[in-house]
């Protein structure tokens, strides 16, 4: 919509002349208004021109006052008309402003047919969902969770777990070193990134008699990158040393977890294995959750999974933890004529993978929307 449909009305642009001497200022105020957009600065002008000390009032005045007395009606009457005039251009330039902000009002595009933007809800990870679908499983039986520090000194990540700087154990996860020096008040050794989460058995013992009963979950990392190794991958630990813990209990709670976890058709086979902080030591398979142990390229044909490392804690752990109590000037607590305990440990990323069907390790980390979409 222009503004020049809504001119002035020809009542005012037609009208008999004004009387010269209000005619010049009514044409400037005409001009003024034109030239204005807003209707506070129309007001302005029309305060200048019409309002009780504007201009024509006072031309009238001073015409008043010079007209000999005959002449003195005509001028006053003049003076009217020329107000009333200019009220007029003000009103339908008033007019024209209003029609033009609704005009533009109007031509603003809103299509209120759109259907709103949704707010998208985020969601957990699948290895959150996975991590926490654990904890439970381990809290129904009693297990509490349990943390400690990814950057280790070699004490608690090693030598407190009977792997000594020489044991052949450690080549397979001498890894991540920091250069910084070892913590003020700490044990001592380097620093390392934490290579599993079992160094959290030896904290929580430190912290604790017993009984125990942790599990820990947490990242650990290792020298590794192919498509079922990554630097930087998850691990949960279990750990629990009481009066006469046994094989048998470390066996009961395992098959339990795995029936809790896979469905309760599976099985789990221990085979005798070696870790440098359990012993005897084994590693767990469970029947294969793919094929029901017909054999397929998952198990290898085997008809069997690995799911973890586990053992009976090593007495040798038990003398590192009650030395190290007994530096720090506490009573020693795990002599194993008194206590024996039981641990493992699993790849959280692993169980999420063998649950899911997920075939590639680094799909949990590329942090791909589309991936982690599927898991909600
Ligand atoms: N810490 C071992 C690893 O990372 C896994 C493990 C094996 C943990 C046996 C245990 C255990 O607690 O008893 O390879």
């Amino acid at each position: 919509m222009s503004l020049s449909s809504n001119a002035p009305p020809s009542s005012a642009a037609d009208a008999a002349p004004l009387h010269p001497i209000y005619a010049e200022l009514v044409t400037q105020l005409a001009a003024d208004l034109s030239a204005v957009t807003s209707e506070p600065a129309l007001r302005t002008v029309h305060a200048r021109y019409l309002g009780k000390d504007g201009e024509i009032r006072k031309r009238l005045a001073e015409a008043l006052r010079a007209a000999p007395g005959p002449e003195k009606r005509t001028i006053g009457q003049a003076g009217n008309t020329a107000l009333s005039r200019g009220e007029e251009l003000f009103a339908a330039r008033l007019n024209a402003l209003h029609d033009a902000a609704r005009g533009a009002d109007l031509a603003r595009s809103v299509d209120v047919t759109l259907p709103g933007r949704r707010t998208r809800l985020g969601g957990l990870h699948l290895l959150t969902q996975v991590r926490r679908e654990l904890e439970s499983i381990f809290a129904e039986i009693g297990f509490v969770v349990a943390s400690g520090p990814q950057v280790e000194s070699e004490f608690y990540n090693f030598e407190a777990l009977a792997m000594p700087d020489d044991h052949p154990a450690r080549d397979m996860q001498d890894t991540f070193y920091l250069q910084s020096p070892p913590l003020p008040g700490s044990t001592g050794g380097r620093l390392v990134l934490r290579t599993h989460t079992s160094p959290v058995q030896i904290r929580t013992m430190l912290a604790q008699p017993p009984p125990v009963r942790i599990i820990a979950p947490g990242k650990v990392y290792r020298k590794d990158d192919d498509p079922t190794h990554s630097p930087m991958f998850n691990q949960i630990e279990g750990l629990v040393v009481d009066d006469g813990v046994s094989f048998a209990d470390l066996k009961g709670t395992l098959l339990y977890f795995a029936r809790r976890f896979f469905g309760p058709s599976v099985d789990i086979r221990l085979r005798p294995s070696f870790f440098p902080f359990t012993e005897p030591s084994a590693e767990v398979d469970v029947t294969c959750v793919f094929c029901q142990q017909k054999g397929c390229r998952l198990c290898k044909g085997t008809g069997y999974i690995e799911i973890l490392g586990c053992g009976m804690v090593d007495t040798a752990v038990f003398a590192h933890v009650d030395a190290e109590r007994q530096r720090r000037g506490l009573p020693p607590a795990y002599d194993p004529e008194n206590v024996s305990g039981f641990a493992f440990g699993m790849g959280i990323d692993r169980m999420a993978m063998l649950r899911y069907g997920v075939n590639d390790l680094r799909l949990l980390f590329a942090g791909d929307a589309r991936f982690t979409q599927m898991f909600r």
